[in-house]
């Protein structure tokens, strides 16, 4: 089988860690690397929270640091959801796994312009990395085989009625790579509000009881809490996993090409994914963008993606 090359841009970030379980195992990818941005929480705390998962998960994926806030607007973080630490929660052992020394845009960099054109670049945090990339170096753009993020909504945003919090936190970013060309698939809040971690739903994954389904018990203790305070979600919508599961069975999500661009201009519609889903503007497509989601095949890929650490 031939696997699906991707690196892994993230802000860990709860539902990041639980993107990074499902990749680093999955036999149909390989995982190339994860470089981490300011989002959920400042770099130094993401940075740190991805090297946490991937050294409990005993997974030997570089980790690479990047951007420490937005291409213009001032950062902002989502303490609200993710705590202080940006991973609350979860206590880990002593941390050995080091950051390697290549700032993350350098490593995007290097590792599309030495690809075949056969890398997807996975983002669930703010598009900074890769937009600072193709900024210092066009050549890679023809180079991303697929874009495939978490973020924006054809409906609602999360942190204004217009936006949603990855496209938020740096639209000039995001505009940047709806604007690059490549083939993107948008998974917005449209779908992953509807993939809620319901109680039953962590009770199964904990019944596995491997290292990855106590990280997911331990993690989800957190995030569904937080969740249910600020939104009142009885289940927490664990929204960055949908990019990974879309990779792994791309059947688990209906998408729908749409001309999609990014407000960058406007006061209060600042970050909106605008997505002309009749397409009576006649432009054309610039992404498939996620209508619907088989909650219960996600789930079941989740479960598959945490089984997986049980093998040896
Ligand atoms: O709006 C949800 C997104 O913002 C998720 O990626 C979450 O981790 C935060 O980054
Ligand atoms: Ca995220």
């Amino acid at each position: 089988m031939e696997k699906t090359k991707i690196i892994l841009d993230c802000d860990p970030g709860h539902d990041d860690a639980v993107a990074i379980m499902l990749a680093a195992r999955e036999p149909s990818l390989e995982l190339l690397g994860v470089s981490v941005v300011a989002g959920n929480q400042t770099l130094e705390n993401t940075q740190r929270n991805a090297r946490n998962v991937l050294q409990w998960l005993g997974a030997n994926i570089p980790v690479y640091a990047g951007c420490d806030r937005p291409m213009v607007r001032d950062k902002v973080i989502a303490a609200d959801i993710h705590g202080s630490t940006g991973l609350d929660g979860p206590v880990f052992p002593p941390l050995t796994k080091k950051l390697e020394p290549e700032h993350a845009v350098q490593f995007l960099i290097r590792s599309l312009l030495e690809s075949e054109g056969d890398i997807t670049v996975v983002t669930t945090g703010p598009m900074t990395n890769l937009a600072m990339a193709m900024r210092l170096e066009p050549r890679i753009t023809e180079k991303i085989r697929r874009i495939v993020l978490m973020g924006g909504s054809f409906t609602n945003g999360n942190v204004t009625p217009a936006a949603e919090f990855n496209i938020i936190a740096d639209a000039e970013a995001a505009s940047v790579c709806f604007r690059s060309g490549r083939p993107i698939t948008m998974v917005g809040l449209d779908v992953t509000r509807k993939a809620l971690c319901y109680p039953e739903i962590v009770e199964r994954m904990g019944r596995i009881g491997n290292r990855a389904s106590n990280l997911f018990v331990a993690l989800m203790g957190h995030f569904c809490k937080t969740q249910k305070q600020v939104f009142g979600w009885e289940g927490g919508p664990l929204h960055d996993p949908v990019t990974i599961a879309y990779l792994i069975d791309p059947e688990v999500l209906v998408t729908k090409p749409m001309n999609v661009q990014i407000d960058i201009r406007s006061t209060q519609s600042y970050g909106r994914t605008n997505c002309d889903y009749y397409g009576y503007q006649k432009l054309p497509p610039t992404a498939d963008v996620a209508v619907d989601i088989d909650v219960a095949r996600f789930w079941d890929i989740v479960e598959t993606g945490l089984r997986r650490y049980s093998e040896a």
